[in-house]
């Protein structure tokens, strides 16, 4: 076995090969050096290993916070959903080389709130609309969720980056983009936790936020983008994971379902051009997803999986929380609370990596919900 590789731990009950895998070691940066302190992880294992994801897979953001940012609340609504919130349509702006553009997160506060409230950060598929759809889609239940005292806010990601494969002129890296685009030129799922960053940048400046409790959560290939989001942004303190599957939370080598030559073929614009050179070769690859959990340690985070999702892989998911663990362990944390995939609907909230496989289809249901607010309230309010 080569150093930087270790296979799972010896008591590993997982009825799969994934157990068995040789995986490069969490607590080793491209230098081989392995961290056995929370700070030599934190200032060399960690930049090396964020480094490797963003050259190799999601790809460089040309610039942080721009200078031509802007926020402001373009509607207020005190007493939105019948009195249970107050709605604020937030418009954000930022100008580039090569233009600008404009965002409009949706996000609503819980009246009752007694102090700056926790927020969960939703990419959204379509514009946000709580009002008409609260409670008919699972996606964004915003009632249960400012029933619990939770703040919310969502935003469309092709506000930002259009999620289509000629969508690059029309979003963020245009703006912010140089031509011939570089093979390690950031894909749209980077240019998505791109704009979350850029919501948490507002966030910070509204009293009514509690900015140090901002969870992200994004279903599957938002669930990829809320991830890559939580590695480079530390300023959020909980990341979700909803069935994100390949290139998200499942590990690249011995997945079942999606590979990265189905992605990178139907997807390339998700990622930088590098990615594609793993297609049909795994085993290349110099990190694997395991990694970009550990990037989320000592912070919390949640993976779910469905048990009809084959696409994603909720195994190979909870695989991946396991192989994650020793970062957390470092850190003198639990990681995920066992090692041994749980029954279907039966949540391990015991770690600091939570997990759960839903019975059913991939989807981001009600009841996936709850459970990332049960973890929240277990952590947030002890
Ligand atoms: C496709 C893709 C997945 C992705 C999903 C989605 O199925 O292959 O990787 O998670 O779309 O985002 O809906």
């Amino acid at each position: 076995m080569q150093p930087h590789l270790i296979s799972s731990f010896a008591t590993c009950l997982l009825a799969s090969s994934l157990c068995a895998l040789e995986l490069p070691n969490p607590l080793a940066g491209a230098d081989g050096q392995v961290a056995t302190t929370p700070d030599a992880w934190q200032k060399s294992v960690r930049p090396q290993t964020l480094q490797i994801f963003r050259e190799q897979v999601y790809g460089v953001r040309p610039v942080a916070k721009p200078a031509g940012f802007q926020a402001k609340v373009l509607r207020e609504d005190p007493q939105a959903l019948e009195g249970l919130a107050t709605l604020k349509e937030i418009e954000i702006t930022f100008t580039g080389p090569n233009g600008s553009a404009k965002i409009h997160p949706v996000l609503l506060i819980p009246n009752a709130a007694k102090a700056p409230a926790a927020t969960f950060l939703l990419f959204g598929f379509v514009k946000p609309d709580p009002l008409e759809k609260s409670n008919i889609s699972g996606g964004w239940p915003v009632r249960e969720i400012l029933t619990r005292g939770y703040a919310t806010v969502a935003f469309c990601v092709s506000e930002v980056d259009p999620d289509r494969a000629d969508g690059f002129a029309g979003g963020v890296r245009a703006i912010f983009g140089n031509s011939p685009r570089p093979a390690n030129a950031w894909g749209a799922l980077s240019a998505w936790g791109w704009g979350a960053s850029r919501i948490m940048d507002y966030l910070e400046t509204d009293p009514a936020i509690n900015a140090k409790r901002v969870a992200v959560i994004g279903h599957s290939r938002c669930g990829k983008a809320a991830l890559w989001c939580g590695a480079e942004d530390t300023r959020f303190t909980y990341v979700i994971s909803n069935n994100s599957g390949c290139s998200g939370a499942a590990l690249a080598r011995g997945k079942m379902g999606e590979k990265i030559s189905d992605i990178t073929s139907h997807f390339p614009y998700w990622f930088c051009e590098n990615y594609r050179q793993f297609s049909n070769h795994e085993e290349r690859l110099p990190i694997d997803q395991h990694q970009l959990l550990g990037l989320i340690a000592p912070r919390l985070l949640y993976v779910a999986s469905a048990t009809q999702d084959d696409w994603a892989d909720g195994k190979s998911e909870f695989e991946s929380c396991v192989r994650a663990s020793p970062v957390y362990a470092l850190f003198g944390k639990p990681g995920i609370e066992a090692t041994s995939l749980p029954p279907p609907d039966q949540a391990l909230l015991g770690g600091t990596i939570a997990y759960h496989m839903r019975s059913g289809k991939h989807d981001l249901a009600v009841s996936d919900w709850q459970h990332y607010m049960d973890f929240a309230d277990k952590h947030w309010k002890p």
